[in-house]
């Protein structure tokens, strides 16, 4: 199966590793927490309490949403149109987890998620990549880092975001929570550079015969 599936806790760099080990692969990198993020918003536009998981779950089964690749990266429409600045923005920061909890929404993204494998070899980052929507993917990662160094991450960036509270929904919820897959390599990047992170990745690649080419 080709797939590359890295998973991992809010901050640990993940969508950074994957977009650029995609980009050196020439592969096409899947984000699905931006999934999850557009799907959260979509709902919150229509009224619906987060915390109500059945009216989420009837939300989630009306929202449009298609899923697609262009330029080496999966591409979102929500409701028609693809999503913006919103999908980082605080309500959805909050309420991004409840939402991600629901097993209704889950099986909704992950049937997608798995379709977009039918067009072309993917690096797909996101919590549940490696143990439920491709569990033999061939190769696995589980990038981590302190919970300090990671809110200082996020802080950087710019954003508000309370990565402790978003882990503990994930890492607890009963439907695919956050674990790293038995056959993941985990990548503690606390005191990585990104750079050395994705090289990390690649040489794990080669070392494990994924067709080395002098491009990457
Ligand atoms: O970028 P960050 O790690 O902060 O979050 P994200 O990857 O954008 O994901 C946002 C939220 O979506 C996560 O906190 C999870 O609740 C949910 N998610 C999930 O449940 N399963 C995935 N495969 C990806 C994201
Ligand atoms: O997708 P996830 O939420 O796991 O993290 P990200 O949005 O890819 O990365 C969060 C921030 O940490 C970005 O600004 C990265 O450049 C930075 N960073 C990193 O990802 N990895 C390192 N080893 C060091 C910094």
């Amino acid at each position: 199966m080709n797939v590359i599936a890295i998973d991992g806790p809010a901050a640990s760099g993940k969508s950074s590793v994957a977009h650029l080990v995609a980009e050196r692969l020439g592969w096409t990198f899947v984000n699905t927490g931006n999934m999850y993020r557009a799907m959260t918003w979509a709902i919150l536009q229509r009224g619906v309490d987060p915390a109500d998981s059945e009216g989420v779950a009837r939300a989630a089964a009306e929202v449009s949403i298609d899923f697609d690749t262009a330029n080496g990266q999966s591409t979102i429409r929500i409701d028609g149109r693809p999503p913006g600045p919103e999908l980082t923005g605080d309500e959805v920061n909050k309420s991004v987890s409840i939402v991600a909890a629901v097993p209704a929404v889950r099986e909704r993204l992950v049937a997608s998620q798995r379709a977009l494998a039918v067009l072309g070899p993917l690096v797909m980052e996101g919590r549940d990549i490696g143990t439920v929507v491709f569990p033999d993917a061939a190769f696995k990662f589980y990038i981590d880092a302190s919970e300090e160094v990671r809110a200082a991450r996020r802080r950087a960036q710019g954003h508000a975001d309370s990565v402790g509270e978003r882990d503990r929904l994930d890492t607890t919820r009963k439907t695919s929570p956050l674990v790293a897959a038995p056959d993941a390599i985990v990548i503690d990047s606390s005191h990585m550079t990104l750079p050395e992170v994705v090289e990390h990745v690649l040489a794990v690649l080669r070392g494990r015969g994924l067709a080395s080419s002098s491009a990457w």
